[in-house]
């Protein structure tokens, strides 16, 4: 029997501490199903395709990680791909209040639970947003970011 997780986000852009949690998942399950969210509230820095791409060009050594586009709600992805464990990462007790929220809304709709896991100590600082935020001002996030999100970041913010 395979067994499979979905790993939801925005990644826009993915970093470290996102491939941090897909490596992971990606040593503990079969199939590790990275579901990119289409329509982010705040407009996206990165297009879909865009976020789609670096995702693929990050993971693409890991055996059984997949990405896909998803929209609506999670649950119906996970019901369509019949995985039934959705994987977050918990950066810090800030995250902890909103993901268990979630992951309890996720259960009573569907009965999907989720898995957390505590991010690696090296990435607990790191977002999507900081990110975008320090390339935007010049600094440097080279070593925060997969190579072809760094180089994409430095073309939009210059
Ligand atoms: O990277 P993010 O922005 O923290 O990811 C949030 C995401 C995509 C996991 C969350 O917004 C989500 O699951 N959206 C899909 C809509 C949905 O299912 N909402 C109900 C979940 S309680």
């Amino acid at each position: 029997m395979t067994v499979a997780v979905v790993y939801p986000g925005s990644f826009d852009p993915v970093t470290n501490g996102h491939l941090d949690v897909i490596e992971r998942a990606a040593e503990g399950f079969d199939r590790v199903v990275v579901a990119v969210l289409r329509n982010v509230s705040k407009r996206p820095l990165f297009t879909l395709d865009e976020r789609l791409d670096l995702l693929r060009d990050a993971t693409a050594a890991l055996p059984g990680v997949e990405v896909i586009a998803f929209e609506g709600l999670l649950v119906d992805v996970c019901r369509d791909l019949g995985v039934g464990l959705i994987v977050k990462g918990l950066r810090a007790a800030a995250d902890f209040e909103y993901e268990l929220q979630m992951a309890q809304m996720n259960r009573h709709l569907a009965g999907v639970d989720t898995l957390f896991l505590p991010t690696s100590p090296a990435w607990s600082y790191l977002s999507s947003s900081l990110v975008k935020e320090v390339a935007r001002f010049g600094g440097d996030v080279a070593d925060l970011v997969p190579p072809a999100v760094a180089a994409l970041l430095r073309e939009r913010t210059t």
